[in-house]
């Protein structure tokens, strides 16, 4: 089938849903989801979504922690935006529906959580992010303009590639025409023709065995545009957050929120010793990555599997109200949060790199988009201040929004793409090979791209993982194609961005840590 579009949006969380509903009031919007249009990190998004609201906080404060958590490397102009734009976006999220906690005054409830130094999170309890996606998820179900289509897997993005010029550099005049994208539920491969494309396909958590994403963050969006030759930016700096719960059976990791901290947990070892004084004079507060590789090196030094966050000295009322999710998941496998301690550890959280884009969400590619996760707008420099992601979908994805719907009115659809072409095989042997290669894959980033670097570790992973590519091409070009082998693609093409950008980077900074150079250059 051929489908005509005035903008094509790839991905239902905040940023997909935040533009869809803007641009539906100027043309015909397809959302493309590969999973239920509600599965997404959006919708696992626990401690909140910073925002300057009242003083004593101002834009200047948040902007000071959002670039000292980044180390240097952040975008100022990106920074500036984002935070002063911050406002506008929340009110306008409330009055699409969500809702979030307040105090018997009436204002806000915010929170604090690592790397601020004022309480600006707004949350609602610690589910926020299903709070956003349910109320976003409503208004775009009802708009007329707005249809959803669930279960569908872009494959690929349409540029002239596909109208037979060849196109093996990057270049400046790639142009994108649409997408290639297979209905999992008739195993069709349908072409989809848009004046207007819009990336907002999340994460790529999956790239590593420990991970807080849900399974769909499997960096789809970033390989598309990596194959179609636009630029990607910053991908070595993936942050892990310090404290995902310790149970081993269970994938995705749950999440313990930052916010715990910020209500007083501390983070001790087995024989219940705090120890983040030893590392950073803010203690459980520091940012991220600090945070991280203290717990790193305690595990380590101590050979034991897990750390323990204390909760006990929270107000137990600040427990049930705040925190009840996180209460109820940890009885759920014994562990009682007012009364013990709970074992975490850190996991693959974000990604603070991704497609270039520019002030408006422009990639390097015309009429292709990009905001939210899979998007790199410059706003986290070498790591991320806690809660500023969903804000940046929010601002990212308004400003793709006042500047697309100019372009919609320059852009043609391309007639010329042909249909995809899906001679193939199916290999009996493919589904089990898939899956025992992600294993795999997954193992190398772990050990050896993770937390700590070194030059040794990189060129390990760098060789391993060129051989897994050749495998999973020659197997690519014999198979009739399943959503589970292009996921392989994928996660292979971020996790060599990820390797290759390491290995670039000769020092230490923010979530980059390399053993062969401790230091800043
Ligand atoms: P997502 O919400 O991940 O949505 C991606 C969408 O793209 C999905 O609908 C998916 O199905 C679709 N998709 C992907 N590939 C394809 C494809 N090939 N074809 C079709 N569709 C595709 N950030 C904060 O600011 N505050 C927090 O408190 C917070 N807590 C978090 C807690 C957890 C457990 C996690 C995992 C993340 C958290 N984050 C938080 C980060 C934040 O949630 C994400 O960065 C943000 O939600 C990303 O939104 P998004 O719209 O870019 O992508
Ligand atoms: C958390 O709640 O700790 C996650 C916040 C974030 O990732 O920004």
């Amino acid at each position: 089938m051929r489908y005509k579009v005035d903008f094509l949006v790839i991905g239902s969380g905040i940023a997909g849903l935040s533009y869809a509903l803007k641009v539906a009031q100027y043309g015909k919007v397809c959302m493309l989801t590969k999973a239920d249009a509600s599965e997404s990190s959006t919708k696992y998004a626990q401690g909140g979504i910073a925002a300057v609201m009242y003083s004593p906080d101002s834009y200047e404060k948040h902007i000071k922690d959002t670039l000292i958590a980044g180390a240097g490397l952040c975008d100022e102009n990106a920074v500036r935006i984002t935070i002063t734009e911050s406002t506008e976006r929340i009110k306008e999220l409330i009055q699409w529906g969500a809702n979030f906690d307040k105090k018997n005054t009436g204002a806000f409830d915010l929170a604090k959580e690592g790397g601020h130094s004022e309480f600006r999170i707004l949350h609602h309890q610690d589910n926020t992010g299903f709070e956003i996606e349910r109320a976003l998820l409503e208004k775009a179900r009802l708009h007329p303009n707005i249809e959803i289509k669930e279960n569908h897997f872009t494959i690929d993005l349409l540029t002239q590639h596909h109208l037979g010029e060849e196109v093996t550099k990057r270049r400046g005049d790639i142009k994108c025409f649409g997408a290639y994208v297979m209905d999992k539920t008739s195993k069709t491969i349908d072409t989809y023709l848009a004046k207007i494309t819009m990336l907002c396909t999340g994460g790529l958590g999956n790239v590593y065995n420990t991970t807080t994403n849900p399974i769909i963050a499997t960096g789809d969006g970033c390989a598309m545009v990596h194959r179609a030759k636009g630029v990607l930016q910053d991908m070595e700096f993936i942050q892990f957050h310090p404290t995902s719960l310790y149970n081993p059976a269970e994938k995705p990791s749950f999440l313990i929120t930052e916010a715990m901290r910020g209500a007083g947990g501390i983070l001790k070892t087995a024989n219940g010793v705090a120890f983040m004084e030893k590392y950073d004079k803010r203690k459980e507060l520091a940012p991220r990555d600090i945070v991280t590789r203290a717990i790193d090196s305690e595990m380590k030094y101590r050979g034991e599997d897990y750390v323990y966050l204390d909760c006990r000295q929270i107000d137990k009322n600040e427990i049930m109200h705040h925190f009840p999710n996180i209460y109820a998941k940890c009885l759920e496998i014994g562990i009682n949060i007012t009364k013990d301690m709970i074992p975490v550890v850190p996991a693959a959280h974000f990604s603070c790199g991704g497609i270039k884009v520019n002030e408006n969400a422009q990639s390097t590619i015309e009429n292709l988009y990009a905001s939210g996760e899979c998007s790199f707008t410059g706003l986290h420099g070498a790591n991320r201040l806690a809660s500023n992601s969903l804000l940046e979908s929010l601002v990212y994805s308004h400003r793709a929004f006042i500047n697309s719907i100019q372009k919609v009115k320059m852009a043609e659809f391309c007639d010329n793409i042909p249909d995809w072409n899906d001679d193939g095989m199916v290999l009996n042997e493919e589904i089990s090979l898939v899956t025992q290669t992600e294993k795999e894959l997954q193992l190398i980033m772990s050990n050896y791209v993770g937390i700590i670097r070194s030059d040794l570790r990189l060129k390990r992973a760098f060789d391993r993982i060129g051989l897994i590519y050749k495998e999973t091409e020659n197997l690519y070009k014999q198979s009739v194609l399943t959503p589970k082998l292009c996921e392989l693609r994928n996660l292979i093409a971020n996790s060599y961005l990820i390797i290759k950008m390491a290995m670039q980077r000769k020092e230490s900074i923010g979530l980059h840590y390399s053993t062969d150079y401790p230091n800043r250059s």
